[in-house]
């Protein structure tokens, strides 16, 4: 009994310093603003301050739905500037917010590519390699989105060196290839060289431009939605865009942390809410991005007047390289123990929130033929 007194007593509670993680504490150290947040109203707009790292203009946007295993920036390059040259063991995919420009990549052999992109684009610097980005205006700015595994590498390892002055070369990753950003592509479906795919992966370094690639279809998730997955860089990550008709809606689904949705195009809301507890609403329109804490069931409506499309970037995720964590299985029904509830099974209020909105605006939904449909 004195022996446990004693010991409580001696027990401290840790400093607010003390319960920082890691990544927080460079986080912090790296003198950009960071944004905490849910839900962001517009990513075009986010106000940015200085970073010396990069030598252009940055702000964390740390989502409380990625959970710490992933994080969100924004940088900007001034008119007629470049970046400086970064390298870093931890995998970044980058989405062109505005602007156009150029970026070169290069590995332990100083082999450079160069290769041009615009809003809308997508890529990934492979792992530990050099790269630098230029603005090709001289009178706009460019302004990227990055989404990165640094919280996951950074806390466990927990030595900033190790991370952004390491010289290992992953040539298994990227080896100087001709042509590695030229947009050429692999589409898989079944088996391929021992890696399964269910269909719609797309396998290439760089898109062009994300507001425009072709989808294909994506009945699963019902509402007339089509997808296509990505494999980029050969990387652990993953991303796809989405998109859906005009009067229609999503089935809710759960999955894993870290899935940062941006809206490419469109207008409508997203409805997230843990199992039992009551239901948020956020409305969005381009620019928009939510991330949907893990086992979050989440649901997104298109109440606008053209189809509604986004861009998600997840943590982990490849089809290539799986990953440890929980398997969801996000397209199978909730009823038969998966992490998908049919239209069937919805609570009353999502129908008549989604037809108020509707309403509201003077359109039809385009809902009862998915309603009744089975797959
Ligand atoms: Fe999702």
């Amino acid at each position: 009994m004195t022996l446990v007194a004693k010991a409580s007593q001696e027990l401290k509670a840790p400093s607010a310093e003390g319960k920082k993680t890691s990544y927080e504490k460079w986080l912090e150290s790296e003198g950009i603003p960071v944004v905490k947040a849910f839900f962001i109203e517009d990513v075009r707009t986010v106000k940015l301050g200085r970073w010396e790292r990069k030598g252009g203009f940055g702000a964390f946007l740390q989502m409380e739905g990625a959970g710490q295993v992933n994080n969100c920036y924004i940088c900007e390059i001034p008119p007629g500037k470049s970046l400086k040259p970064q390298r870093h063991l931890f995998e970044e995919t980058i989405y062109v917010v505005s602007g156009r420009g150029a970026t070169t990549v290069w590995n332990h052999k100083e082999e450079k590519q160069t290769f041009e992109w615009q809003t809308g684009s997508l890529f990934s610097p492979p792992l530990n390699s050099w790269h630098q980005h230029f603005n090709g205006s001289g009178a706009e700015p460019a302004r990227y989105l990055a989404v990165t595994t640094a919280p996951t590498m950074i806390n466990l390892l927990h030595n900033l060196d190790f991370i952004f002055n390491n010289d290992f070369p992953f040539d298994d990753r990227f080896d100087g290839t001709e042509g590695y950003f030229s947009g050429q592509g692999l589409l898989y479906a079944g088996d391929y060289k021992g890696f399964k795919f269910a269909g719609n992966v797309w396998e290439t370094n760089f898109v062009p431009d994300v507001r425009r690639f072709k989808l294909m279809d994506y009945a699963e998730r019902g509402a007339g939605g089509s997808n296509i997955k990505f494999e980029l860089s050969e990387n652990t990550t993953a991303c796809h865009i989405s998109e859906f008709p005009v009067g229609t809606y999503k089935k809710a689904h759960r999955h894993g942390p870290g899935a940062h949705v941006i809206i490419l195009s469109g207008q409508g809301y997203s409805l997230l809410w843990p199992e039992g507890n009551p239901i948020r609403r956020y409305d969005w329109h381009e620019g928009s991005m939510v991330v949907p804490p893990e086992n979050w069931w989440h649901q997104h409506f298109n109440t606008g007047r053209e189809p509604a499309r986004y861009l998600a970037l997840r943590a982990f995720g490849s089809k290539k390289y799986r990953g440890a964590g929980k398997r969801y299985k996000g397209t199978v029904d909730r009823r038969e123990g998966g992490d998908q509830i049919e239209y069937r099974d919805e609570e009353p209020i999502v129908r008549q929130m989604f037809d108020q909105a509707l309403a509201q605006r003077g359109i039809r939904s385009q809902m009862e033929r998915y309603y009744q449909k089975k797959l």
